[in-house]
């Protein structure tokens, strides 16, 4: 059984952002599931280095174009490694295979009379590296999705996909495989796009006016169009055209933010069906992180989210955590520093790190350092304990994109249960009379081991932080294919260190 996931390539005109750590993250946290189900993965991240706006980035920096791209492409490895995902591939599209396989591509549907040649006029964002409909811009005349960026006109001639003839065969696809775009409402902005003739797409740029780029194979005063040369990614990462990309690609899986749904739902895989390679299997789209209050991030408000100072402030699982448990799934979802700094002192802080040190702690120095022995259960330990498995079951089974808010969600509401159990049978008043030691003992096994259980479930989302709780609590395998299982701690063991999981912070 394998899986393929992709994240979106970056441009590389800035530091990574908030919206980069997040597709990445997410990325992450599937490829974990499915590990954890059994699965062999691919999970391939990393940055799109060719463009108009790559290439002005480095010009105003006046370094030559190899070392700015080298020291971004460090800057975004470096990020991704801090923030703990663990990708298998990471992409740089200057290399030279995936360059030559490019212009493979490009000229096998050359020679299937598939391009020409002509005379085009229009309006160009180089935030999207798009030219644009009029009916796409805004009431003054610039995209809505780069604002401050000027739009530009532009006269030129370059070298144009036919898209039409592929327009119905995708419509067909689209009806024919339900969950080929996710969730349901992209797949009807999907349709939406294309429910008019398609316009032949430009996939050539004049050296003229960008050298940034992969050099078209049958026109050498051209290289290929940034969004043609960056989608071939998701093909070249694994090999592509060799033969042994086939039963990665079977099961390759996007996931995209709403912003790059048409390159991916339209130009995408009419250049596959152009090329006469088959589509990807899905496309998981998500919507947008916004400030707190629905307000777009921008510099000049100062609301903008930075990856890097809300790990070195509240460590990487604060973040990972905020990210996939208050994603929204049908509109856009609000983030600041402020509100995931609440999240990790509601949530990570208070129902597990604090739960994890009282339970542990007490066991330490009550027990020997030891894990007790559990007797008979009460109906109170055993409802707790199917309160357990039921709320972690989800991380036994497939995630998709969409699925992660709940799964998490449903978590942590489990783990409220479980302090509220400990807090109500408070084992360390039982301890206190002989009478009712033998029953701390109980309490504190049930606890632990429910908290075990919630660990392992979380190793999928904040792999870290329950690494630490697991090491405490002495578990050092956790079996694969794995499903939450009750007792898996034996009475007796030793228990390890116990280290702060979630420091509290100014
Ligand atoms: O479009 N919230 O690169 P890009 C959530 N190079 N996710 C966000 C986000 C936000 N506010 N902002 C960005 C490109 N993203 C092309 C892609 S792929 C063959 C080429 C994430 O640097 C989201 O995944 O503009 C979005 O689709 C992507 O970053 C765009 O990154
Ligand atoms: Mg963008």
């Amino acid at each position: 059984m394998k899986s393929y996931i992709t994240t979106p390539i970056y441009y590389v005109n800035g530091s990574p952002h908030i919206g980069h750590a997040f597709t990445s993250i997410m990325a992450d946290i599937l490829k974990r599931n499915r590990q954890a189900l059994g699965y062999e993965l691919m999970l391939s991240t990393g940055v799109d280095e060719h463009g108009q706006k790559n290439q002005e980035a480095a010009q105003e920096l006046g370094m030559p174009i190899e070392d700015y791209l080298d020291m971004r492409c460090a800057e975004f490895r470096d990020v991704f490694d801090k923030l703990d995902v663990t990708y298998d591939y990471f992409v740089r599209t200057s290399r030279d295979g995936h360059k030559e396989a490019v212009a493979g591509m490009e000229q096998s549907i050359f020679d299937k009379d598939l391009i020409v040649k002509k005379n085009y006029t229009g309006t160009y964002c180089k935030g999207c590296e798009e030219f644009k409909k009029e009916s796409d811009l805004t009431e003054d005349g610039q995209c809505p999705l780069h604002p401050t960026m000027q739009v530009e006109q532009t006269e030129e001639t370059n070298y144009f996909l036919k898209m039409e003839p592929f327009r119905e065969r995708l419509l067909k696809h689209i009806a024919d495989n339900p969950d080929f775009v996710q969730p349901v409402a992209f797949r009807n902005e999907l349709k939406q796009m294309l429910a008019e003739p398609l316009e032949d797409l430009c996939i050539s740029r004049p050296k003229a006016r960008v050298t940034l780029g992969v050099e078209l194979p049958f026109d050498t005063e051209f290289v290929t169009y940034v969004w043609f040369d960056a989608l071939a990614n998701y093909l070249t990462n694994i090999d592509w055209p060799d033969e042994s990309y086939a039963p990665w690609w079977e099961e390759c899986e996007h996931l995209i933010g709403k912003d790059i749904l048409k390159p991916h739902g339209v130009y995408w895989p009419i250049m596959l069906m152009a090329a006469g390679l088959p589509l990807p299997k899905k496309l998981s789209v998500h919507s947008h992180w916004v400030g707190a209050g629905g307000v777009k991030m921008s510099k000049s408000i100062g609301n903008v989210v930075d990856p890097i100072e809300v790990m070195d402030k509240l460590g990487v699982d604060a973040l990972r955590w905020y990210l996939a448990r208050h994603m929204r799934a049908d509109s856009d979802s609000q983030i600041s520093v402020e509100l995931i700094a609440q999240t990790y002192e509601a949530e990570l802080n208070n129902k597990l790190g604090n739960m994890l040190s009282r339970a542990a702690k007490f066991a330490r120095s009550k027990f020997d350092g030891k894990l007790p022995v559990k007797g008979e259960l009460t109906a109170e330990d055993e409802a707790l304990r199917q309160t357990v498995l039921k709320a972690t079951a989800g991380m036994g089974e497939w995630i998709d994109l969409a699925d992660i808010p709940a799964r998490t969600q449903a978590i942590i509401t489990a783990a409220a249960e479980l302090n509220e159990y400990i807090d109500k049978q408070a084992p360390w008043s039982l301890f206190k009379n002989e009478d009712t030691r033998e029953r701390s003992k109980t309490v504190v096994y049930v606890a632990l081991d429910c908290l075990r259980i919630v660990m392992e479930a979380l190793q999928q989302v904040i792999p870290a932080s329950a690494g630490k709780a697991l090491a405490t609590l002495n578990v050092t395998e956790v079996a694969r294919p794995w499903k939450p299982e009750l007792d898996r701690l034996p009475g007796g063991t030793e228990l390890g260190d116990i280290q702060p999981l979630f420091p509290r912070v100014q």
